[in-house]
């Protein structure tokens, strides 16, 4: 679609706080690549994909899977849950998309145990309700879907399960019974967690998942460099986004892997100068869901608006999104750290109506001086005030749209603005969910296709 041959590896990351509408963008791109890969988070992300009537919703497959020739991969610096994955190979089989040797997991992807899951919604409640009266809500609003706790595992070692240790029952019960031991202890810490957690149970359960998912764990850093020297196109599927990344996201209010494109290479063992291109998403607003700073936010009914008309509801957890004014402060920093080469500008179309649009291009500080660079820290961020541009709106339906060059001309200013200020050209615009309402290089993408 976007001369794939110049550049044969492409990265699609989320230029703000997630639920971009990668999955759509993903999608169209699968068709030009050969490899779609997964390197970060788990199944807290969730991607949602329209084709004709069909909407599928993924957490920790690549939605390359709908494409019968495609190679998906779970990389290693994903978190896995084997349950749900077995769920979302069940569901798709169910409804006719075949998940065999297309699939494969990296024996070095860490395991979500149920534990993990136990022991964040422990934390999240105890640093919610029991500390609030003291410290103030310290809680994360995570998806409570265990990832912290799984990554932290990886980070500490010696109490980590991978996908590779579900393949070897006994090894996996030895390790297990230490883990499981330290494991009630820390829960019962937390108030939680009676009666203690059963290791041969869960290393019954565990094996037996493994036992399940065994034809699709490979060493997947190999099978990558193999796909690359045999000249195949890898297509890296960003989970999460840009500001939730634990390094360079609104820290503590972000998850807890490198969800820019810097989580590529240690994520699938692929070195970074290999990504030819990086097409950071972005919505043509902002949104967020759970706690932490948003500068943009509209906590009023024009946010409420925003949200009806975005359908802007959780995928993983139903939770509704927090809707603010595009915080083009935030994209340039996400697209500068991620090495963005164009950009998608999604649900362009949630925008039409409204007599004015504000972006916001600079952040007052609390001693009243301005800075146009981001602050990714939560706690200093909390306490700017956006410095906002208000543009005409436009009042045309957009969802029609063909040719960038005929959106309405306050339309297409916003865009423009977008690239003047960032830096970066707007290659994608979408203006609705289906495959075809994507305007690719300011022409329909179904045309371009054809062209
Ligand atoms: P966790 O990843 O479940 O630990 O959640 C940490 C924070 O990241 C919470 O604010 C979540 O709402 C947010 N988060 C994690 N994944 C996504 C995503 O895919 N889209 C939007 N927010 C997310």
């Amino acid at each position: 679609m976007i001369h794939p041959s110049r550049h044969p590896h492409t990265a699609i990351v989320g230029l703000q706080w997630g639920d971009e509408g990668k999955g759509k963008l993903v999608d169209l791109l699968t068709a030009d690549h050969d490899v779609i890969v997964r390197y970060n988070g788990g199944a807290n992300a969730g991607h949602t994909v329209q084709v004709g009537a069909e909407r599928y919703a993924l957490h920790l497959i690549p939605s390359g899977i709908l494409y019968p020739d495609k190679q998906c991969v779970i990389g290693n610096g994903v978190v896995v849950d084997p349950e749900k994955l077995i769920q979302e190979i069940d569901t798709l089989a169910g409804r006719g998309i075949r998940v065999a040797e297309n699939l494969c997991i990296s024996d070095r992807a860490h395991v979500v145990m149920p534990y993990h899951k136990e022991q964040d919604a422990a934390l999240e409640e105890y640093l919610g309700a029991k500390t609030a009266a003291e410290r103030g809500n310290l809680a994360i609003g995570t998806t409570r879907r265990g990832i912290g706790p799984a990554y932290a595992d990886k980070i500490r070692r010696s109490t980590a399960i991978r996908m590779g240790d579900l393949l070897d029952e006994d090894y996996l019960r030895s390790r297990l019974r230490v883990t499981c031991t330290l494991r009630t202890a820390e829960l019962e810490a937390l108030g939680v967690r009676t009666p203690p957690l059963d290791a041969d149970a869960l290393a019954d359960r565990y094996a037996a998942l493994g036992a399940r998912l065994r034809p699709h764990v490979a060493d997947t850093v190999y099978a990558l460099h193999d796909a690359v020297r045999a000249g195949r196109s890898l297509l890296f599927e960003g989970a999460n986004a840009s500001l939730l990344d634990i390094d360079h996201g609104t820290f503590p209010f972000v998850t807890s892997s490198n969800c820019s494109t810097l989580g590529i290479p240690a994520g699938t063992g692929i070195p970074g100068h290999a990504i030819g291109r990086v097409l950071g998403i972005m919505k043509a607003y902002s949104t967020r869901v759970g706690a932490g700073p948003f500068p943009t936010e509209l906590d009023n009914e024009l946010g409420q608006r925003i949200r009806e008309r975005g359908r802007e509801y959780g995928t993983t957890t139903g939770r509704p999104r927090r809707c603010g004014w595009l915080d083009l402060v935030a994209v340039r920093y996400s697209a500068m750290v991620c090495g963005a080469t164009g950009i998608a500008c999604t649900l362009f179309d949630v925008l039409s109506g409204l007599d004015e649009v504000r972006i916001c291009t600079a952040y007052r500080l609390a001693d009243g001086t301005v800075t146009d660079r981001f602050i990714p820290d939560a706690h200093r961020l909390e306490s700017v005030t956006p410095v906002c541009e208000t543009m005409p709106g436009w009042s045309e339906d957009v969802s029609d749209a063909t040719d960038r060059q005929r959106l309405p001309a306050a339309a297409q200013a916003y865009l423009e603005r977008i690239e003047r200020f960032v830096g970066v050209p707007v290659d994608v615009v979408s203006v609705g969910p289906e495959r075809t309402q994507t305007l690719v290089h300011g022409r329909r993408a179904a045309a371009l296709a054809h062209a």
